[in-house]
């Protein structure tokens, strides 16, 4: 075995697994077809029966809801459909009265242009809150002779970065929609609202935030054009001049300072937009006092074509394996710490992506990604639904039940594209609703199955807010992937989340044991040990649909005492004695204690 790295100090944040819940999708308690606070408080029993320790609400806040929440309009109040403040502390109190914490998420990169501080600074040039935002004139093109944007910036969601107003006849900056201006945090008044406003729900109780793309709040001075690597548009990728920018450190040494080291919360960024382990390291470095953790993006990039993620590629399993060993060790080496995730509000699910969801195989690729997942060093984030084996929505919906705007914009760009080029009013799109039954943010929106019941006990309304999986109608399938029908199967998947949760926390070398990754470049097996100590794991997991036999490499010793941990299918899986083979089914893993 290779010379093990110092062994990750211990801390109650690194241990627990973390339960992420989508507010409009996951219980309606009211019957107007949208989740609600009330609806998530009937459901804390559940959730700690997971055994998580802490939940991470996405937005609840007050918000036009153009990106779904993450356009807020006042950071104080909440979306009345989601309910009340006594609501919110009614949840509060009572995750807290379960022994659980509960993250907010902090989107303070960007706000709504409905919020107070972007109606007063469009008002005017001179309102004291002008450059609360960053605003700037367009340019004449030399070639049209026209104005156009102050530089050619790209949106993430498709379309320049800058939108016109007509009133003050400057462009204002908005990295994602129109509707959301980036908060300029040159302004120290900027970042001493947002201060303000983290303290007032520390104070109120909160344990801590999910900071929503904290990697884009420090631009490069003047905002300069990007490289153009794009020929086909105008407008270019702008990360280079964005994303962890100059003072982003600062900031977030700044922030540390003036809240988050005054309480005892729990600190996870969002930090798309690059693949360097080395520039995310110093983000979650304790003597740094920024972050105790940070999202990156490697996996969920893995399967889109960088310049237009709703583009699916292909990808392989050695990848899949380089990069999250990668993490795994760099991160552990330089003293950082690592957040796991396989699933958010903002990907695909994860059986469709990385492994099977044919129906034969759905529950055992759920299992699957259940070991790998519980078995990776960092704090894991399992999003509602995760634990069910949801998949991908049906091959079989239009396109008019996609909602994201992400996935709105996209689609409507190429359909214009499209018109234009064949002068056809219905171009052919099958290609890109395949995609976004691949790819769109959608698939992980779909509404929480609670029950073999109508609208699967997420809603009473004959109208939920979106479209719920087949699986709640289809009456194949809805006895199966749903809370109630998995509480009652020892084999469901769901059960099977509890046992790694569970077996994660009483199996420390799972959270905090050295990662060496075996076979690499095998397309077939994803195997790793984890030592602490003189504790060795041995994880083993068939990446394919067909069964298969693996030889453990010899650089594993202790074969003979090894005992099986868990694995997901049925059968004693022994190492063949004397022999280093494992036989290994469809889909199949096993974790060793050697
Ligand atoms: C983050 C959120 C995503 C949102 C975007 C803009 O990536 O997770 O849902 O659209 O930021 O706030």
């Amino acid at each position: 075995m290779p010379a093990p790295f110092p062994t990750p100090e211990k801390a109650w944040w690194k241990e627990a697994s973390i339960y992420q819940i989508y507010p409009a999708s996951f219980c309606d308690s009211n019957g107007t077809g949208t989740g609600d606070l009330a609806g998530i408080t009937s459901k804390l029993d559940y959730i700690k029966g997971l055994g998580v320790k802490c939940i991470w609400l996405c937005p609840i806040y007050e918000s036009p809801q153009v990106d779904l929440g993450y356009d807020i309009s006042d950071y104080k109040s909440i979306h009345s459909p989601y309910g009340t403040l006594d609501n919110f502390e009614t949840l509060l109190k009572e995750t807290h009265a379960r022994g659980m914490k509960l993250i907010m998420d902090l989107v303070v990169n960007h706000c709504s242009d409905q919020h107070a501080w972007f109606k007063a600074a469009r008002s005017s040039k001179t309102d004291p809150k002008r450059d609360w935002f960053y605003w700037k004139k367009g340019v004449v093109d030399s070639e049209s002779g026209k104005l156009r944007e102050p530089n050619n910036w790209r949106s993430v969601f498709g379309g320049s970065a800058w939108t016109y107003d007509e009133k003050t006849e400057e462009y204002f900056l908005r990295l994602f929609c129109p509707e959301q201006p980036d908060l300029n945090w040159e302004n120290k008044e900027v970042r001493e609202a947002v201060y303000e406003t983290m303290r007032w729900w520390l104070d109120k109780g909160v344990d801590g935030f999910r900071m929503d793309v904290i990697n884009l709040i420090s631009k490069t001075d003047g905002l300069p054009d990007a490289k153009v690597v794009d020929h086909t548009q105008w407008t270019q990728p702008p990360f280079e001049f964005c994303a962890n920018g100059p003072r982003v450190h600062e900031f977030l040494q700044e922030m540390n300072r003036e809240v988050l080291s005054k309480y005892d919360c729990l600190t996870v960024g969002e930090m798309p937009f690059s693949h360097d382990t080395q520039l995310y390291i110093p983000y979650t470095l304790p003597k740094n006092n920024e972050l105790q953790m940070v999202f990156q993006f490697e996996i969920a990039d893995m399967d889109g074509e960088p310049e237009s993620p709703m583009r699916a590629r292909k990808w392989t399993l050695s990848t899949l394996k380089e990069i999250i060993g990668r993490w795994q060790v760099d991160m552990i080496a330089a003293g950082g710490w690592n957040s796991l995730y396989l699933e958010n509000h903002d990907q695909a699910r994860s059986i469709t992506r990385l492994c099977s969801d044919a129906p034969e195989h759905r529950a055992i690729a759920g299992k699957l990604l259940a070991i790998l997942h519980s078995s990776l060093s960092g704090t894991q984030y399992i999003f509602q639904g995760q634990e069910l084996a949801q998949i991908n929505v049906p091959r079989s919906w239009g396109e008019e039940e996609y909602k994201d705007i992400a996935t709105r914009n996209y689609w409507n760009s190429v359909l214009e594209e499209r018109r234009s080029k064949t002068g056809e009013e219905n171009p052919d799109m099958s290609d890109i609703l395949a995609q976004c039954r691949q790819k769109s943010r959608d698939n992980a929106r779909t509404p929480m199955q609670w029950s073999p019941t109508p609208n699967a006990g997420f809603t009473t309304s004959a109208s939920p807010w979106m479209r719920l999986h087949d699986d709640a109608l289809n009456a194949d399938h809805f006895q199966t992937w749903n809370v109630e029908t998995q509480s009652a199967d020892p084999n469901s998947c769901l059960n099977f989340w509890k046992t790694m949760i569970k077996l994660r926390g009483e199996n420390q070398v799972l959270i905090y044991g050295n990662f060496t990754l075996l076979s690499p470049s095998d397309e077939t097996i994803f195997a790793y040990t984890r030592q602490l100590e003189d504790q060795v794991a041995l994880v083993v997991m068939n990446f394919s649909a067909e069964p298969t036999t693996y030889t453990i490499p010899t650089e594993v010793e202790g074969l003979e005492g090894a005992r099986l941990l868990v694995g997901n299918a049925e059968g004693e899986g022994k190492i063949g004695e004397g022999s280093r083979e494992v036989a290994l089914k469809a889909w199949e893993g096993r974790i060793y204690l050697l």
